[in-house]
C-alpha cells in the first residue's frame, strides 16, 4: 500500500515555484514589513489559472506592492490583456507603480486608487477573472459586484477565505445559484498564512 509522504510541510518547501530576483525582493519585503501577499505558490496558481482560460481582462481587488498583480499581469499570451487593480492605500499604489515598471507590465496594468467597493460600481464590465484580496469582511459585500462584472463562466478567486471573516461570503457563495465554487483548504509556503482557504468559483 502505498504511504504518504511524513512531514508533507517540510517535503513540499522544496518545490515552490521559480520566480524572478524581482518578486522575490518583493517577498523579502513583506516578510520584513508585515505586507500580507499570495506568496509564489498561489502567485504561480494565478498566473496558471489566468493563462489556461486565456485571460484578457482581470479584475484585482486589493493590490498591495503589486506582487500578486505581476503574476496576473505575467499570464497575458503576447502581453495582449489589461489588469485593473483596486488599492485604497495611495502609498501602497505608488509602490505597486514602480514595481509595474521594473516588472515592465506598466503596460497591461490600471491602478485604480480608491475603496473597492465604490470603484466596482463604475467600472465597466466584463472580466474574466477577478483575483479578491482585500479585508475578509468587505468579501461578502463585493460579491454581487463580482458576479455582475464576471462573464458567464468567468473565474473568481478569493484568497484568506480560512479566516473567520470570510465566513458569510464562503456561506453565500455556497448558497448561490450563480457560482459553481469550490474551497480548499491547504499547506501555502510563503504565503500569508501558510495555511489557508482559497476558494475558486465559476460564474454560471
Ligand atoms: C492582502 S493585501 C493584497 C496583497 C496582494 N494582492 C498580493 O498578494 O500581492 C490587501 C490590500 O488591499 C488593500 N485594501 C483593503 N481593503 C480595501 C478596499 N476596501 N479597497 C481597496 N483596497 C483595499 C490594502 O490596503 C492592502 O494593500
Amino acid at each position: 500500500m502505498s504511504v504518504l509522504i511524513k512531514n508533507p510541510e517540510k517535503y513540499f518547501r522544496q518545490f515552490i515555484p521559480k520566480r524572478s530576483a524581482l518578486l522575490r525582493e518583493l517577498e523579502e519585503e513583506a516578510f520584513r514589513e508585515d505586507i500580507p501577499i499570495v506568496g509564489p505558490v498561489v502567485g504561480e496558481l494565478l498566473f496558471i489559472l489566468a493563462r489556461i482560460i486565456r485571460a484578457e481582462r482581470i479584475l484585482e481587488l486589493g493590490t498591495a506592492t503589486g506582487y500578486s498583480a505581476i503574476f496576473l499581469s505575467e499570464a497575458f499570451e503576447n502581453l495582449k490583456g489589461q489588469l485593473v487593480t483596486l488599492e485604497n492605500d495611495p502609498a501602497m499604489a505608488a509602490r505597486a507603480r514602480k514595481n509595474f515598471k521594473r516588472a515592465g507590465v506598466e503596460e497591461q496594468i490600471k491602478i485604480r486608487v480608491g475603496d473597492a467597493l465604490e470603484e466596482m460600481k463604475t467600472i465597466p464590465p466584463p472580466f474574466d477573472l477577478i483575483f479578491m484580496d482585500i479585508e475578509k469582511i468587505d468579501y461578502y459585500t463585493a460579491l454581487p459586484y463580482c458576479r455582475d462584472l464576471l462573464r458567464q463562466n468567468g473565474l473568481l478567486v478569493a484568497d484568506n477565505v480560512g479566516f473567520e471573516d470570510a465566513d458569510l461570503f464562503n456561506k453565500a457563495i455556497f448558497s448561490s445559484n450563480e457560482f459553481r465554487p469550490v474551497s480548499l483548504f491547504s499547506f501555502l509556503p510563503l504565503h500569508s498564512p501558510e495555511k489557508d482557504g482559497l476558494c475558486l468559483a465559476l460564474r454560471l
